[in-house]
């Protein structure tokens, strides 16, 4: 008896800390994820293992439609209407982020528009502003580095290695302008969370420009059957479009552009931030299913 109840006790002493430092570990990787306190569930994991090996592509392997290369000319394009000119205002001393940049290749035209009149116009002025390209992979090309090196100091720089909602406001500092081209506003799993720290990040009078697509659109067109691969309810389970809950948002003035003709419905969305206090409502993910983008269903909190 009294040996069964030293081994019984050695049995406990040794399992307290190894139960603590593995709870402990569960949520270091969990708090990482960005998962809000709780553990994702099994399903979900599988999603998130699964869209890691998309990110984490390289050569053959990157599925198609896993397009990372988009130039400037693209942004053009897909960004809301007032983006060019927004991009052509600033100066020197400002900054543009584009979160999810892939390559880079919007940046490094901006730059190469400096001397190469043949160069996409948009965002054509005498002056460049500071850019910082942000992708979860490093996707940084030849292209990149060499243009890095002859640019010198901190006039493009390229940041990787963790999601936009793990670096902090001092890491990364202000911008003017951000960007999201199929970026992380198409593939986070924390879409307000996402938002806030967009926010967290624009100069009280900057704007964030991005796009989503195969969602509910503003102006009610698009799909007939409401299955879209970006879906926001309600707490009672209502469909939400995403600008009108962008709309709910104080300090912040919303354009939306919707493009139901295009092969998926897409909106273009302009966020500008108006004073320093606005944040959007809170987002709870329901579903997520790997893809490129993913299928990301959202539910509101009260
Ligand atoms: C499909 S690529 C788009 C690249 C580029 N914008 C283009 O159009 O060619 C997606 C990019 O978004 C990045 N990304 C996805 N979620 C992100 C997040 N939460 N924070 C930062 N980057 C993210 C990926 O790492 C990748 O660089």
């Amino acid at each position: 008896m009294g040996s069964m109840q030293t081994s019984v006790q050695g049995w406990h002493t040794a399992i307290t800390p190894l139960a603590v430092l593995i709870v402990i570990v569960l949520q270091v990787l969990a708090l990482k994820a960005g998962w809000s306190q709780e553990l994702a569930p099994p399903q979900l994991n599988e999603e998130f293992t699964k869209q890691e090996k998309i990110y984490r592509s390289q050569g053959a392997d990157v599925p198609s439609g896993y397009v990372t290369n988009r130039g400037l000319s693209d942004y053009a394009q897909l960004l809301p209407s007032g983006f060019c000119d927004a991009l052509a205002r600033l100066g020197n001393s400002d900054r543009w982020l584009d979160i999810g940049a892939g390559d880079g290749q919007a940046i490094l035209d901006y730059y190469r528009a400096q001397y190469d009149a043949a160069a996409e116009n948009c965002g054509r002025s005498g002056t460049r502003a500071r850019a910082v390209a942000m992708s979860i992979e490093d996707r940084r090309t030849k292209k990149w580095q060499l243009e890095a090196a002859i640019l010198g100091g901190d006039r493009i720089q390229y940041v990787s290695g963790k999601r936009l909602r793990e670096y902090s406001r001092e890491e990364l500092g202000k911008f003017q302008i951000i960007t999201d081209v199929y970026g992380g506003f198409s593939y986070t799993e924390d879409l307000s969370r996402f938002v806030n720290q967009v926010l967290s990040l624009l100069e009280v009078g900057g704007s964030f420009y991005t796009l989503v697509q195969n969602v509910g659109l503003e102006n009610g067109k698009g799909k007939a059957n409401s299955s879209y691969q970006t879906e926001l309810v309600d707490s009672a389970g209502r469909d939400v479009n995403v600008c009108s809950w962008l709309k709910q948002t104080p300090c912040v003035q919303v354009g939306c552009e919707s493009k139901s003709d295009w092969d998926s419905p897409t909106e273009l969305i302009n966020i500008r931030k108006l004073c320093s206090d606005g944040s959007v409502a809170h987002t709870n993910l329901l579903k997520y299913e790997a893809g490129n983008p993913p299928g990301r269903h959202f539910q509101l909190e009260p």
